[in-house]
């Protein structure tokens, strides 16, 4: 809604939560599509002490600045703890999910109802794969390229090169080799 000055009243942010490890094209195609509906859209990178990343938190948070930098009403931000928590305190009311595939759809309800009974209230908002992202994760993203195969198609080009630059020059010899043969 715009006030009499012509400014937007309600710049409320959305926020879009996940671990990034990496950031796919899959992802950025949820991002740029749920930038268009709301004022402003957190993407938020959750630290998760449990979990042994490929990229550290820094990492995934600096790769998502990049990528998301064409975007002008996304922002990048790192969460730790509960995501109502980090909801309630930018003053968001809806947490933007990405859904994949029907089997996404049973973990993600169950995410939202909980969520919805943590605290705050937020709502949970799904938002379709494109058909092309339909089958790209973080984790099928990462056990390709550890197998040597080509993920050109799923992740930008600076993710690419992240990727790239944390295999060890032997295995990428190894990978080249079987390529020519
Ligand atoms: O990209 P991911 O790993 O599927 O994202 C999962 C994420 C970060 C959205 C989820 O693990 C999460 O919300 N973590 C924060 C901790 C929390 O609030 N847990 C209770 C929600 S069920």
């Amino acid at each position: 809604m715009r006030s009499r000055n012509g400014s937007v009243e309600n710049r409320r942010p959305a926020v879009y939560p996940g671990s990034f490890d990496p950031v796919t094209n899959g992802h950025l195609d949820i991002i740029v599509r749920a930038a268009r509906c709301f004022p402003r859209l957190i993407v938020a990178v959750v630290d998760n002490p449990n979990k042994r990343p490929m990229f550290s938190l820094d990492r995934r948070v600096e790769l998502l600045r990049e990528v998301c930098s064409a975007v002008a009403n996304v922002e990048v931000a790192r969460f730790e703890g509960l995501l109502v928590d980090f909801v309630r305190g930018v003053g968001a009311q809806v947490i933007v999910k990405g859904l994949r595939i029907v089997s996404d759809f049973e973990h993600e309800y169950s995410m939202a109802v909980l969520n919805r009974k943590l605290r705050g209230n937020p709502d949970t908002i799904f938002v379709p794969a494109s058909i092309e992202y339909a089958y790209v994760s973080s984790s099928s993203v990462k056990e390709v390229f550890s197998l040597g195969g080509d993920i050109s198609d799923f992740v930008p080009p600076v993710v690419l090169r992240a990727m790239n630059a944390t295999r060890p020059a032997k295995a990428k010899q190894k990978i080249k080799e079987r390529k020519l043969s």
